[in-house]
């Protein structure tokens, strides 16, 4: 799928580890060396997702990670760069605090105030202590939404492929035709019971802002303008209980029932 849209004007490959479950890096990369590209992981929803045991964010040139307040782990707002390349990660630094070089109150590029506050870093260095608790719960929360669903005709779950560690950022489902009713009731319905859902994120190259660039490239894509129009996420806190889950499970059940 990557492999024909490399152009001679491409630089780099975005991969993006979607919902907690990674992108298969270990083949993306060995098409990234071959081609000679670039490689920039998006990270945002993959904290501790691993591919083959090794995790997200340490296969490309950069990874970049989201700490806003609904990530596996947050700073309220903000996120990091990760890099092994000294080179790069100095260039960072110097983005990051308003381009400033020596002597003091001299910009060498034009820079950023991307600086995070110790407050803000002090609440990350907590969070990271409890990561791995969070990435179990995330990974019981789908335990128990997968053993509740898996036998409701019509709707399509997460998966956890055998290379991958899934993190279960969000737990997304896929409501099919044979559900009954559309993604849409599903979510009104929901929404009437207290569940509050979201549908899946709209798809490039349906966005609007990107359309209007010149030389914008109409390709078609199928699978994410079909999860567009039938993909919604469950509630995905960790701190769901079972209880919580045989709810909203059992108030899914009720209304592909009725449909
Ligand atoms: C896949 C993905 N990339 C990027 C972002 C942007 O992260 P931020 O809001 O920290 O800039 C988000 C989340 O909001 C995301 O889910």
């Amino acid at each position: 799928m990557i492999e024909p849209l490399i152009s001679p004007r491409t630089k780099a490959i975005i991969p993006v580890h979607l919902f907690g479950h990674p992108v298969d890096m270990d083949r993306l990369t060995e098409i990234a060396r071959r081609r000679n590209l670039i490689v920039i992981e998006d990270c945002a929803e993959s904290h501790g997702a691993t591919v083959r045991g090794r995790m997200t964010g340490s296969f490309g040139h950069a990874g970049c990670f989201s700490f806003y307040a609904n990530k596996v782990i947050t700073t309220g707002e903000g996120g990091m760069v990760v890099t092994n390349d000294d080179k790069l990660a100095e260039r960072l630094r110097l983005l990051r605090n308003l381009g400033f070089t020596k002597p003091r109150f001299r910009h060498e590029v034009a820079g950023y105030n991307f600086r995070m506050t110790g407050y803000q870093a002090a609440m990350g260095l907590a969070q990271l202590h409890r990561i791995g608790q969070i990435i179990s719960e995330k990974r019981r929360m789908a335990t128990s939404y997968n053993a509740r669903l898996g036998t409701l005709r019509g709707l399509r779950l997460p998966v956890e492929l055998e290379w991958a560690k899934n993190v279960y950022w969000m737990y997304g489902i896929e409501v099919q035709r044979d559900f009954g009713v559309t993604r849409d009731e599903l979510a009104e319905r929901l929404a009437s019971a207290g569940i509050e859902t979201r549908t899946f994120f709209c798809p490039m190259n349906q966005q609007p802002c990107l359309r209007e660039i010149p030389g914008f490239n109409a390709t078609g894509c199928p699978v994410a303008d079909r999860l567009w129009e039938t993909g919604l996420y469950l509630p995905s806190a960790p701190t769901l209980s079972d209880e919580n889950i045989q709810y909203i499970c059992s108030m899914i059940a009720k209304i592909g029932a009725r449909a």
